[in-house]
């Protein structure tokens, strides 16, 4: 039996005869040649089947193959500069593990698809190249992720997603029955338990899936995302930024350095996230503001801003914008006020450039008991379901901060994708609960 290999690893076989297990992406033919394209996931392989050189009955099968069909190819590898991959298969054998019958054929055909038909038939069209290229580079955008905090001191210490109560306001909680007439909310953000592990281990991260009922129809929201979110002690807003514009660097270096083969299929303009160093430039929102009604938004100061300010404001910069003085009123309770400033939080939020709004949001939290308590009250939040969350700042109460960053607005920005339902396999959003 020849060996079983993968597309990817055609490079070290050249010469020899293997078997590639896959389905059918494309097929061209004539009379007396027939050329198959492979797919198996890690790559495509074009395939040579001469009639001359085979069974009858088995080019007619080769010749008759449908799209997505799933087969097993045996043949001899050869260098093939024209090919896709640069590797050619000579066929010697076929084996058909199911064929896709031409009374109901594979619906994601090469012509255009509408992104309402392409979205319902989600399940195959992950199948697609352009679906492959996104899934890779979100998939090293987490690896990058996990190794910075890994390598700098960090524990991981995942927190509940059946959670008591809201963390970034009420409006936007997924309620869920939770037994004897109780009731759950779905995580919107694992930062307060971060807190508590912080304190338990100085520097920790959680990352996992986030819930937010947003009701609008945006191209940068859904309704369940992931986010990586860091904590650290004894660290202030200064620090949370250094962390957070660290971060940035590193994964997207690790992306160039290790997907330009995707990124050049997503036809993205990598000399754009070659200039993604530090520093980032600081604005406040003071300035922010003024800055956006100068290019004729309606902002006043004390708005937050809208899809559109946060387009208006990184669409002409290189680097991401680091954003921090928002005012205390529409922002969560957790925050810290500036202790120069008691209008404004020490938090900040970084926008991604060209365009493609907040990416990190985080900052120093309040950790002094008597203002934490009076804000829970301010914010109408039910002080029992956090009482645990107060201890933190009876038992040894320190500076300590951290931010959120989501994954799904990273790699659109990253891939330079026009909306976020792409950047995750099985997207869900205020009307996509299928498939
Ligand atoms: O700014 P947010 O709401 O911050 C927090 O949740 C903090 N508790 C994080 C922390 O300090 N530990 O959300 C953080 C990030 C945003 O910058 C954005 O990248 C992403 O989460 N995000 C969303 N991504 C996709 N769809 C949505 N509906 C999102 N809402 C937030
Ligand atoms: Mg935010």
């Amino acid at each position: 039996m020849p060996p079983r290999i993968s597309i990817s690893e055609a490079g070290r076989h050249v010469g020899e005869t293997v078997q590639i297990a896959g389905w059918l992406y494309n097929l061209r033919r004539s009379g007396k040649i027939a050329f198959p394209i492979l797919r198996d996931g890690s790559g495509l392989m074009q395939c040579v089947a001469v009639k001359s050189a085979l069974p009858e009955e088995l080019f007619e099968t080769v010749k008759n193959l449908t799209q997505e069909s799933s087969i097993l190819i045996t043949g001899k590898l050869r260098a093939e500069q024209r090919a896709p991959g640069g590797y050619e298969m000579d066929v010697e054998n076929l084996e058909v593990a199911q064929r896709v019958p031409e009374s109901d054929p594979y619906p994601i055909t090469p012509k255009e698809h509408g992104i309402d038909f392409l979205m319902d038939h989600r399940h195959l069209w992950l199948r697609s190249q352009r679906q492959h290229a996104i899934i890779r580079v979100r998939h090293e955008v987490i690896k990058a992720v996990r190794d910075y905090f890994d390598s700098h001191g960090f524990t991981l210490v995942d927190t509940p997603i059946f959670t008591p109560a809201a963390c970034e306001g009420t409006t936007t909680l997924f309620e869920v029955d939770y037994f004897d007439d109780n009731k759950a909310y779905l995580t919107q953000s694992g930062q307060l338990y971060n807190e508590a592990t912080a304190m338990a281990f100085g520097k920790t991260y959680c990352f996992g899936p986030t819930f937010r009922a947003e009701k609008s129809k945006t191209r940068r929201h859904l309704t369940e995302f992931w986010m990586v979110e860091p904590e650290m002690t004894y660290a202030t807003l200064e620090d949370v930024k250094k962390v957070a514009e660290e971060l940035i660097v590193f994964i997207v270096g690790r992306v160039l350095e290790n997907r330009g083969e995707e990124l050049k299929r997503l036809e993205r303009d990598v000399s754009r996230l070659e200039k993604i160093q530090a520093p980032f430039p600081r604005m406040i929102y003071d300035d922010a503001v003024k800055t956006l009604q100068a290019k004729g938004s309606e902002i006043q100061w004390g708005g937050d801003f809208g899809g559109a300010d946060e387009t208006l404001l990184t669409e002409d910069q290189e680097r991401p914008i680091m954003i921090d003085g928002f005012p205390a009123a529409f922002k969560a309770f957790y925050f810290k006020r500036n202790p120069e400033r008691e209008d404004v939080v020490l938090g900040v939020d970084i926008l991604a450039p060209e365009g493609y709004g907040e990416i990190i949001g985080g900052g120093q939290r309040e950790d002094n008991l008597d203002v934490l308590l009076s804000r829970i009250e301010e914010h109408h939040l039910p002080k029992e379901a956090f009482d645990w969350y107060i201890d933190l700042r009876k038992y040894g109460s320190v500076p300590h901060g951290g931010f959120g960053m989501g994954i799904e607005r990273c790699v659109a920005w990253i891939c330079g994708l026009e909306h976020i339902r792409e950047t995750i396999a099985f997207p869900r959003m205020l009307y996509r609960l299928r498939p």
